[in-house]
């Protein structure tokens, strides 16, 4: 096993990067030499695709130079700690392990000026006119099994629109996509999905139907131009009233929304859990995803069902009663090394519950987006593959670079990820140099050695600790693809720093 340890980012959608220009509230006390942020703080943010403002609720307790307390947006509520420094103060997530604050900002004059994830806001006292809408709680419903769909035989791969686009996602891009699925090779190597994630959601009229907000003009039309290219359409919501940015979303309009999204010809759900804490205990998930799950199957469209819930509430042991093909089993990727490798050590634990329609999902590929190098690419690609994760490209697919494309196309570690079988590898090795290995199908075995060090190092794999039958017949090097030769029983081979050996080997 590894020895790597992380913290848990618990509630860490990403999501309030792009999306959420927050609102803090705070009453201030102050003095007039030394400000001082405790209270409640009121904060406006940008205007949201839909023409609703982003806001959020911030309540703070300033000690000397330590600052505590919680940070409420439409999508979400998190515990925070952070430092004051005269004027200026930055926070973090108390779960969240990040290593640069999410929202900072000044007190100058009784407000705030600030941003939070990068967006301006401004916040003043709170008073109690600023509080969100109190929502009606609403039982969710008694457990029982939802019947399964029959769908995500092999973990699904397809291409989101978060990664890369966040809130910036829209009609055109989506349609472009779908061609560069096509001309690219991506749709005939397996890569049939295309999702738009959160922010197309417009606003819920008198009736409850939710609208589509300017961005997706026509989503029947959208979802018949993707199924025209021979690929399939996903779209996201959430159990709560909102999504994690801060977007209308689901509760208590489960069946409504199901329908419309079977007319408009989905086939894919991304269900986040974001605002459902505001009115959930994690010992609910499982009855409230089985809510939309029940209301999925009742539509009588095949919908892959993606479960999203950062890793809360042992999802990996209930969510195949819910029917979800898929589910989070971490906090959000972000397209950096540490991160990445964070998320696959999370999925460790969950791997004996992998398997033929069910899976679980570390979170979307970060390939190509410009912040791994080509290596670490190429291992975050790997052992995703290993570790029978869906494959949901999250870069742009119309530009990417040739190194991109060989990564993200290549077909022998692609069937390693789709390999009927559906076993997810663990890590067998621990070290700078840690081993990998996945049984598949056909009696062969994938094993992967990552290059955890700063230098680069020499592996030798040994066949007598590789679980085959037999002697090795053949071993084949997935990204060379160039037969390897087990002389004495070993391989030797030099990796790069943050590089991988994958081979595929197999035995009589
Ligand atoms: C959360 C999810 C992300 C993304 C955003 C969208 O952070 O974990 O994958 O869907 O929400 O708001």
């Amino acid at each position: 096993m590894t020895t790597r340890t992380f913290t848990t980012r618990r509630t860490a959608p990403a999501v309030f990067a792009g999306v959420a220009g927050i609102l803090l509230a705070i009453s201030l006390t102050s003095c007039k030499s030394q400000p001082n942020l405790t209270g409640n703080w009121a904060a406006t943010g940008k205007t949201l695709e839909n023409g609703e403002q982003q806001k959020a609720l911030l309540q703070l307790k300033q000690e000397g130079s330590q600052l505590s307390g919680t940070v409420r947006g439409l999508g979400f509520q998190t515990d925070v700690k952070g430092t004051v420094n005269g004027s200026h103060f930055e926070l973090f997530g108390v779960d969240w392990n990040d290593k640069k604050p999410f929202l900072v900002g000044d007190l100058v004059d009784g407000k705030i000026e600030g941003t939070e994830w990068g967006e301006k806001f401004s916040a003043k006292p709170a008073t109690p006119a600023d509080d969100f809408p109190k929502e009606a709680y609403i039982e969710p419903p008694p457990l029982h099994p939802v019947p399964y769909n029959g769908l995500a035989k092999t973990p699904p791969m397809g291409w989101n629109s978060w990664n890369l686009f966040a809130e910036k996602v829209d009609d055109k891009t989506v349609r472009t996509m779908a061609d560069a699925m096509v001309s690219s090779g991506m749709r005939d190597a397996g890569y049939i999905y295309v999702n738009i994630d959160d922010t197309w959601e417009g606003v819920r009229d008198a009736s409850g139907v939710l609208a589509t907000n300017h961005k997706f003009p026509d989503m029947k039309g959208l979802a018949d131009y993707v199924h025209s290219k021979g690929l399939k359409i996903g779209i996201y919501s959430s159990p709560g009233p909102r999504t994690c940015g801060g977007y209308p979303a689901s509760y208590g309009h489960e069946e409504q929304d199901a329908k419309m999204f079977a007319a408009w010809g989905i086939d894919y759900l991304k269900y986040d859990w974001c605002s459902a804490s505001t009115i959930y205990k994690d010992a609910q998930l499982q009855p409230v995803y089985q809510k939309m799950g029940e209301a999925l199957h009742a539509t009588g469209r095949p919908i892959v069902y993606s479960l999203c819930e950062y890793g809360l509430g042992s999802v990996e042991k209930w969510a195949p009663q819910v029917d979800g093909n898929l589910w989070r089993t971490t906090g959000d990727i972000r397209d950096e090394w540490d991160s990445m490798m964070d998320n696959i050590d999370k999925q460790v634990p969950t791997a004996p519950y992998a398997g033929p329609g069910h899976w679980n999902d570390p979170d979307m590929l970060e390939v190509g987006n410009g912040h791994m190098s080509d290596d670490e690419y190429r291992t975050h690609m790997s052992l995703w593959a290993l570790t029978a994760a869906p494959l949901l490209a999250g870069n742009d697919i119309r530009t990417m670079t040739d190194t991109t494309r060989s990564i993200l196309l290549n077909k022998e570690v692609i069937a390693i990820d789709q390999d009927p079988l559906g076993k997810q590898a663990s890590p067998v090795k621990a070290g700078k140099l840690e081993t990998w290995i996945k049984p598949l199908k056909d009696g062969s075995v994938a094993v992967g050695v990552v290059n955890l060090d700063a230098a680069s190092a020499t592996a030798a794999i040994k066949a007598s600790d590789l679980p085959v039958k037999g002697t090795v017949k053949s071993a084949r090097d997935l990204w060379t693809h160039q037969p390897v030769k087990f002389a004495d029983g070993q391989y030797s081979t030099t990796i790069p720093s943050h590089g991988i050996l994958l081979l595929r080997v197999s035995a009589r």
